[in-house]
């Protein structure tokens, strides 16, 4: 097991490039399985999960190669529609090829999926819409079975708006024949980038981002050159840290649409913003306070990705801020590990309340999930002392070169054995 041995108290300042979004890059390489002929991603992040995706596509019969930073992927031979069981436990978002199989080769055997331990996560909104696409869906001791002599285009209205239900149904949608209407749809820009890929490759998806999204279904995907769109979770995780350490900071490459609810409570609080097309600038003065309320919601609204972060950021100054998670039942679990650190919170079941403010003492913590290892990364560069965060392996799943970028900033942060 690795873990990351963090100076805390020196203040973190400059320039991060924003890497290409997880939450993009996943489920468009799910949708490659649907395509003939080469893609090339552009700005596909470097992770652990893109790793075990690449994994699976191989397993299925998938050329993938890395070349100079680009990632080659060629479906044409697929040979198979069964997922290992041990790389669907890998993460979450294997599930995604539930619906890209189902449409590519008319079935899909898959079992549960994995991910971060953040709650129950069903996939309840995924089978109903794909058995109301004309799916058969069954479940065996291990497996999940899904097939589909032919996909029939249908208006679908999501009990819920999942991020993931709504790109596996737009997947599956593609190759069901006639129009697919997908109700009460996901609206993170995540999903407007898959709309984008899928158009890139001749296909023909509209009103992503808008709450109801149309697929034409029975069009033949070719291959295309795609760039993903910046990651706003791995940006604000940086803006975070920066500005917990009394620094400044330039992310590249993202526009102030992707990270609003976060800009707005620190715009509020005091703190210097600064956007441009391709840039957010940020800068702490040292007397900038926040009390506020913020509740996680689908996008637009504050994004549960980024509510453990700003946990950490707000035991600093944020004294009487409230954080609620509405969408994940045990997102929380970090927060004990912040106690430890000497934050001065109430944890409930669904909230964190800031007590008071509280400089963080460096001790021995561990992260139990992504975000969670993330929130424990700004609270250790804000502590006072070391601290030492054990299994890097959560934060490596989303986080590509966190080290070098960490050390960019000037903060103090090696890897080591625990
Ligand atoms: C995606 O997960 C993201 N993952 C998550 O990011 C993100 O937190 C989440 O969307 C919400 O924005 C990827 O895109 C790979 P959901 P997903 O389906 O699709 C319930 C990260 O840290 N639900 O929108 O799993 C579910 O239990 C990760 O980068 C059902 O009840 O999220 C949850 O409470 C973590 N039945 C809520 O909906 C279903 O069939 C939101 O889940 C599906 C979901």
């Amino acid at each position: 097991m690795k873990g990351y041995h963090i100076k805390g108290g020196r203040v973190l300042s400059g320039k991060i490039e924003t890497s290409g979004a997880k939450n993009a890059a996943l489920p468009i390489l799910a949708a490659s399985v649907m395509t003939k002929g080469e893609n090339t991603l552009l700005s596909c992040p470097q992770i652990s999960d893109v790793d075990s995706m690449i994994s699976i596509l191989t397993a299925l019969g998938c050329k993938v190669r890395w070349e100079d930073g680009l990632l080659s992927v060629v479906a044409d031979g697929i040979r198979g529609c069964r997922i290992p069981d041990h790389m669907m436990k890998e993460m979450r978002s294997s599930v995604f090829l539930a619906g890209s199989l189902l449409g590519r080769c008319g079935e899909a055997v898959i079992s549960n999926p994995g991910g971060c331990d953040i709650g129950k996560r069903p996939i309840d909104i995924h089978i109903d819409g794909l058995r109301r696409l004309g799916a058969h869906i069954w479940q065996t001791d291990e497996n999940i079975v899904l097939k589909a002599g032919r996909l029939r285009g249908a208006k679908i209205r999501l009990a819920y708006p999942s991020v993931g239900a709504t790109e596996n149904l737009m997947l599956a949608a593609i190759a069901a024949e006639g129009l697919t209407e997908i109700e009460n749809s996901a609206k993170e820009p995540e999903i407007v980038d898959l709309q984008n890929y899928i158009n890139c490759c001749g296909g023909r998806v509209m009103g992503a981002g808008s709450g109801t999204i149309t697929v034409e279904g029975g069009i033949k995907l070719h291959g295309c050159q795609y760039r993903i769109l910046p990651d706003r979770i791995e940006a604000g995780t940086y803006l975070l840290m920066a500005l917990a350490t009394g620094g400044e900071i330039m992310l590249e490459g993202i526009g102030r649409e992707y990270l609003d609810s976060l800009l707005q409570i620190l715009d509020g609080g005091g703190y210097r913003i600064r956007c441009s097309e391709t840039g957010i600038w940020a800068k702490a003065c040292g007397f900038e306070r926040i009390n506020c309320m913020i509740r996680t919601a689908p996008y637009p609204g504050f994004p549960t990705d980024l509510q453990p972060q700003m946990t950490a950021f707000l035991t600093k100054n944020g004294k009487g801020s409230i954080i609620e998670e509405n969408i994940f039942e045990k997102r929380l679990e970090y927060a004990k590990e912040l106690k430890k650190m000497g934050a001065d919170i109430e944890i409930s079941e669904k909230q964190v309340i800031i007590k008071d403010n509280h400089i963080l003492c460096g001790v021995p913590v561990a992260a139990k999930d992504l975000r969670g290892g993330a929130a424990l990364m700004i609270a250790g560069l804000m502590a006072d002392g070391y601290t030492d965060i054990a299994d890097t392996k959560y934060i490596k799943r989303g986080y590509s070169r966190p080290i070098d970028k960490i050390r960019a900033l000037g903060g103090e942060i090696i890897e080591y054995d625990c």
